[in-house]
């Protein structure tokens, strides 16, 4: 089996699923979490992406948030998001879900990404709940403050470590993969729970289910097909024969 069948299974499927993750955005220079150059490989998730640690020092968390918004602020969407793009126009029902929280995928073009994991480029604050998209880099003073009231942190609009994801997004992808004659699962290591759960609904749904990925990963044996290498490259050969 090759990109020849994942092309056909494309051309076939009236309802398309696409789950994405940090290797997508690879190519466009954004750090990974696991593996070679990983951000987990450099700092503890849990000393800066939990509620515990924004509660005993938001400044140091607002900081690591800072650095990555400053490194996203520099990049552009690449071949594989504007990819997505293209076959999003051509599947009448199509729906993208990522873990990313870096923007790429708006950037792109893409119409209603479903962000697992919230977006950087959002705040909330802390006391009156209310999200606001902010895109100042570098974002001073540290950490942010909300006009509700002097003392009303922000926090960044992403879910950390032992948070539920957000309920609505969660049940539209759910029952996106549930509905997908095909779930392609892009530059995900397939590892960060509940997300991961969806390629397994989906599979139990009877899709074709297709994984792109630079490397193998625990899901690589239980897909229909692998496509092995960079998101970039396959993904825009994935349309190139045609809709
Ligand atoms: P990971 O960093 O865990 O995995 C990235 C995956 O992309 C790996 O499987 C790589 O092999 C693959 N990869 C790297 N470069 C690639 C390329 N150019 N083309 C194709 N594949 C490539 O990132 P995620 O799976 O997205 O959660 O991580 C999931 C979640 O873990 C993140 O959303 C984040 C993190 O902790 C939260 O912050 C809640």
């Amino acid at each position: 089996m090759s990109i020849v069948q994942a092309r056909r299974w494309l051309r076939e499927a009236e309802s398309v699923a696409v789950i994405t993750g940090a290797g997508i955005s690879a190519e466009s220079g954004v750090p990974v979490f696991r593996g070679p150059g990983g951000i987990w490989r450099k700092y503890r998730a849990e000393e800066l992406a939990s509620p515990q640690a924004f509660a005993q020092d938001p400044k140091l968390v607002w900081e690591w948030y800072n650095w990555r918004r400053e490194i996203i602020a520099a990049t552009e969407p690449n071949a594989g998001h504007r990819a997505l793009v293209e076959i999003e126009r051509t599947v009448d029902d199509f729906s993208l879900i990522t873990q990313n929280v870096d923007g790429l995928h708006d950037l792109a073009g893409s119409r209603h990404p479903l962000k697992l994991h919230g977006d950087i480029w959002e705040t909330v604050c802390m006391l009156c709940g209310e999200r606001r998209i902010n895109r100042d880099v570098p974002l001073t003073p540290l950490p942010p403050h909300c006009t509700c009231h002097p003392k009303a942190v922000l926090r960044p609009a992403v879910v950390w470590f032992g948070e539920a994801l957000p309920f609505v997004i969660w049940e539209e992808a759910e029952a996106a993969v549930k509905r997908a004659e095909l779930v392609l699962v892009v530059g995900t290591s397939a590892v960060v729970y509940p997300a991961s759960g969806l390629i397994t609904i989906g599979m139990r749904n009877g899709a074709h289910t297709v994984e792109i990925n630079a490397h193998r990963t625990p899901i690589s044996d239980t897909v229909d097909l692998c496509l092995s290498g960079n998101a970039a490259e396959i993904l825009p050969d994935l349309i190139d024969a045609g809709r």
